[in-house]
């Protein structure tokens, strides 16, 4: 037995998960040996190995602006916090410790874990002030991902709580350099402090901050050889903001998606980013002494806000570097889940209702916290994600990747394998997904934090 195991007597657990209504979060009784038997489980493909990493959230000073102490909270002391870095293969064990004043787990946001390493309060225990926490599984797939709290996310994230995590592959294009960068944005005061989450607009629109952050840091100026062509790994960590990529109004390549590389590379001007989706592209070459803004375009997702072009970032191009940069014509091979339009096999409303406190109440099939049917493995799932309100949504399945089949009955430009999707006002998304063989509590909901907060979210079993 491992004493760093999770703590299970925190109280009886006495909700009953078989009954209709409002779902309240608590792990069942059998998930001490949900945990347990995950944690045996996770060994690592043949030459590959256990990476262990550290992880410690905590206070810390931090300067999204240059000479200015926020007091923010990190993973480590930094924000965002470390990026994890393993091979396809390889398991991942995570040694967490809890030094905030409040519980918290983390999400392994796009990863097909377990359902007892999902580090939601519907699988473990939140994991009090002082405690600790071992999370550990294997990594299935390559692709950018990341990590955050699933507890009292609109302040745990907006305070710095996230991290990316790269998982890679065996075959990957071979460009001239690679970064990560995680996108945020801060609500800051005067003094430079985080705002506490506002009233009733903020808990409506979601929190789109004053303070645009690249790696934790406003507006930061990046540097890049010319002649060069760069892998970029992006995640969105904003708790609301939606980001419409420009980097010098160039044209670029997506070469992948939140459930990494799509089947060949697609060149654009311009990607939509929602809170919590990732995307890989190929940047560049660039001449020497040029310097190109890297800009969130106006988009309008019905919010309040009155949309505009925003800065997130220069980028300076220095002397020039030999390139041996290669993108291969095919990248992967994703077959499709369903052939031609499929069909649905449930509908999932994502929907406001009038509430006496808040104004309005996000909701999921007309209820907060909405129970939904189980869904049985092995079992293809065809939904119609139905936006019923006049702003966006991002929809977020935890665990399984879908395919998108259509937005209004019009299919996607690409093939890929998501984890988020943008559900546009009174609009309907079609996904497949197949729920493989890891039976256990799983959710979905809107990543905008105010929204998952405020009940936008549903649960379900995956069961045999
Ligand atoms: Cu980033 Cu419940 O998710
Ligand atoms: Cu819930
Ligand atoms: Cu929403």
């Amino acid at each position: 037995m491992h004493d760093h195991h999770q703590h299970t007597a925190h109280g009886p657990d006495h909700h009953d998960h078989t009954t209709h209504g409002p779902v309240h979060h608590a792990p069942p009784p059998d998930a001490r040996a949900a945990y347990d038997s995950a944690y045996a489980a996770a060994q690592p493909a043949p030459g590959r190995e256990v990476v262990r990493v550290e992880l410690t959230a905590g206070e810390t000073d931090w300067e999204f602006i240059p000479g200015r102490a926020t007091r923010a909270w990190g993973y480590n002391g930094q924000v965002p916090g470390p990026t994890i870095d393993a091979h396809v293969g390889d398991v991942l064990e995570v040694h967490f410790t809890n030094n905030l004043s409040e519980p918290t787990t983390i999400h392994w946001h796009g990863l097909r874990v377990p359902a007892a390493m999902d580090g939601t309060d519907m699988v473990q225990y939140p994991i009090a002030p002082g405690e600790s926490f071992t999370y550990r599984f294997k990594l299935p797939d390559a692709g950018t991902f990341w990590y955050h709290p699933h507890s009292n996310e609109v302040v745990q994230l907006e305070r710095g709580l996230y991290g990316a995590l790269i998982v890679r592959g065996d075959t990957e294009p071979q460009l001239d350099a690679e970064r990560v960068l995680v996108l945020d944005d801060v609500a800051l005061d005067r003094k430079g402090q985080i705002r506490p989450p506002g009233w009733w607009i903020e808990q409506h629109n979601g929190r789109e901050g004053n303070t645009r952050l690249i790696n934790g840091r406003k507006e930061p100026e990046l540097t890049m050889a010319a002649g060069q062509i760069e892998r970029w790994r992006i995640v969105n960590a904003s708790s609301a903001r939606y980001v419409r990529l420009s980097i010098g109004a160039r044209p670029f390549t997506l070469l992948g998606t939140d459930g990494g590389l799509l089947t060949s590379p697609v060149t654009v001007n311009e990607v939509l980013l929602t809170p919590a989706d990732r995307v890989e592209l190929a940047v560049g070459p660039f001449d020497e002494g040029e310097t190109l803004r890297i800009d969130a375009l106006p988009y309008n997702r019905r919010s309040i806000a009155r949309p505009k072009k925003e800065r997130f970032a220069t980028v300076q191009v220095g002397p020039a570097a030999p390139s041996r940069a290669v993108i291969p014509e095919t990248l992967r091979q994703i077959l499709p889940l369903v052939t031609g339009g499929g069909t649905p096999t449930r509908e999932v409303h994502l929907g406001i209702r009038a509430s006496l406190h808040h104004g309005v109440d996000f909701v999921i099939n007309g209820e907060k916290h909405h129970r939904d049917k189980p869904v049985t493995v092995g079992e293809l799932q065809v939904w119609d994600v139905i936006n019923d309100t006049m702003m966006d949504h991002p929809f977020h399945l935890h665990g399984f990747f879908f395919q998108v089949l259509g937005v209004n009955d019009r299919p996607p430009e690409f093939r890929s394998w998501e984890d988020t999707v943008n559900v546009p006002p009174k609009s309907r998304v079609r996904i497949a997904w197949l729920p493989d063989d890891r039976p256990g509590e799983w959710m979905y909901h809107c990543h905008i934090l105010e929204h998952h907060a405020s009940g936008m979210m549903a649960h379900f079993a995956v069961v045999r």
